[in-house]
């Protein structure tokens, strides 16, 4: 019997295509409105915060985008990322299930998010951008953008959000390194940053808040700057796609294919890139997966949230998009996994979900941290707080199987390493961190002040 844990592949098996499930999308995508004018976007008005090559591959109807060779090149320093089977952890659950994880906690940065970093900084060096603004909330997002920048020679400005730049001073200092410039968010900046300052000085900052800072240090640069999103994006979720293409490969190699594949959820760029390779063989090719999209209890947009048009940032600058959706100025409670705290949700995974082809699950705080512990403690990999969402419902699907007696093969995105995150797992440890309820009345609140928008039925 084969006891083989790593699937490993060679760096000619990076795959030399993005996937674009716009191709494939069994619904039709609903239109991307202006803030202000709530007609449809023009690609001017995009291209003030985005380079015209994103915009193109953001409405691409093309199910293969080839990846450029320089972004190849860079991709090479830790890609093709190892497909691992789980047996400790298998063993310790006493389970029939067979685990797998990708492990994209490999990279510089230490997460899956470089693989798009790496490309929306190159097609910005080549239209001629000189320097980026961003936000982080973790830090995960900002340190692989700051990577990238600093690979194709471009300035970089991160916002990054208030509570994280105190909680985590080695993100901080891990995108300095890299040549970044990082702001705590609110900061006194940017018009919206100083409103919501002189409204409440000890305001901790939100995802939505840093978004509408460095979407307005963008758009009023006079065109110096423009400005990258880490997530939700139809085409950040196309970059990430490697991550599925490889593992459809690793599966191969290992001779089985998942029965189901689970990646968390904060904007869905994770998920998006490890399932939508496989999904696309559910549609073309008669797989049967299931796909399992994991979120906080204290964040549940795919699970509670409302599925309709909203800003997709707090100050109401960046477009109107359908998607499922808490409000745009919802503020979540301050879980430790920073990168999952955002009010909405990719259009195109809050589509699938609504049509049936994806499942959504919410997970309390300690459950998933109990979890990651499981997993140190078996695999010996502290995991992200946000990747350790995807390894609770890997567990809960392990023991189901368990129960019912079922072979089943499980497939999870490891998106990053929890190496910063020592001061959440101290909290847990410690018996200092909470579970969060879902927040109704905030929730309530803030669905109050959605944008009014008629479409026809
Ligand atoms: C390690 C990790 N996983 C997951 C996420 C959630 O983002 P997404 O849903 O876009 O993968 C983040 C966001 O910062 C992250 O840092």
């Amino acid at each position: 019997m084969s006891t083989q844990n790593r699937y490993q592949l060679n760096e000619n098996d990076i795959p030399k295509f993005w996937y674009n499930i716009n191709a494939d999308m069994p619904v039709p995508p609903a239109p991307v409105l202006h803030p202000q004018t709530m007609e449809p976007v023009t690609p001017d008005f995009l291209n003030v915060l985005f380079p015209m090559d994103l915009i193109l591959q953001e409405v691409s109807t093309e199910r293969y985008i080839q990846i450029p060779e320089e972004v190849l090149e860079i991709y090479k320093i830790y890609r093709p990322t190892p497909l691992l089977r789980a047996r400790r952890l298998e063993k310790a659950l006493d389970t029939p299930a067979h685990i797998y994880y990708k492990y994209e906690g490999v990279s510089p940065a230490g997460s899956h998010k470089p693989n798009t970093a790496i490309p929306q900084a190159f097609y910005n060096k080549i239209s001629g951008t000189k320097s980026l603004t961003t936000e982080t909330g973790a830090g995960q997002w900002g340190s692989a953008l700051a990577l990238a920048c600093n690979f194709f020679d471009l300035d970089l400005e991160v916002y990054m959000v208030k509570v994280s730049y105190h909680q985590k001073p080695y993100r901080r200092i891990m995108m300095e390194t890299y040549g970044a410039q990082v702001y705590a968010s609110p900061t006194d900046l940017t018009n919206y940053g100083r409103a919501v300052l002189g409204a409440y000085p000890d305001n901790p900052g939100s995802l939505g808040i840093a978004i509408s800072e460095a979407v307005e240090a963008a758009a009023t640069s006079e065109g110096k700057k423009k400005y990258s999103l880490g997530s939700v994006l139809n085409h950040v979720l196309m970059h990430q796609t490697v991550i599925g293409e490889e593992a459809l490969k690793q599966m191969d190699l290992a001779g089985e294919y998942p029965d189901v594949i689970i990646g968390c959820v904060g904007g869905g760029s994770n998920f998006a890139g490890l399932a939508y390779p496989f999904l696309r063989q559910n549609i073309l090719d008669g797989q049967r997966a299931r796909f399992v999209a994991v979120e906080p209890n204290a964040t549940p947009s795919l699970t509670r949230g409302t599925y309709t048009f909203d800003y997709g940032d707090t100050a109401r600058m960046a477009p109107i998009v359908k998607m499922h959706t808490l409000g745009h100025d919802f503020v979540p409670p301050p879980i430790h996994a920073g990168g999952l705290r955002y009010h909405g949700m990719a259009p195109s995974i809050c589509a699938l979900y609504d049509a049936g082809y994806l499942k959504a699950v919410s997970v309390p705080q300690l459950a998933t941290f109990q979890a990651a512990m499981q997993f140190a403690r078996s695999e010996g990999i502290i995991a992200a707080p946000e990747s350790a969402h995807a390894i609770r419902a890997a567990i809960d699907e392990a023991i189901d199987a368990r129960e019912k007696g079922e072979k089943r093969v499980i497939l999870f995105n490891l998106s990053g390493h929890g190496n910063f995150d020592m001061a959440a797992y101290q909290a847990y440890m410690g018996n200092q961190l909470e579970d969060y309820e879902y927040p109704v009345e905030a929730v309530k609140a803030a669905m109050e002040k959605l944008p009014k928008i008629e479409m026809p039925a």
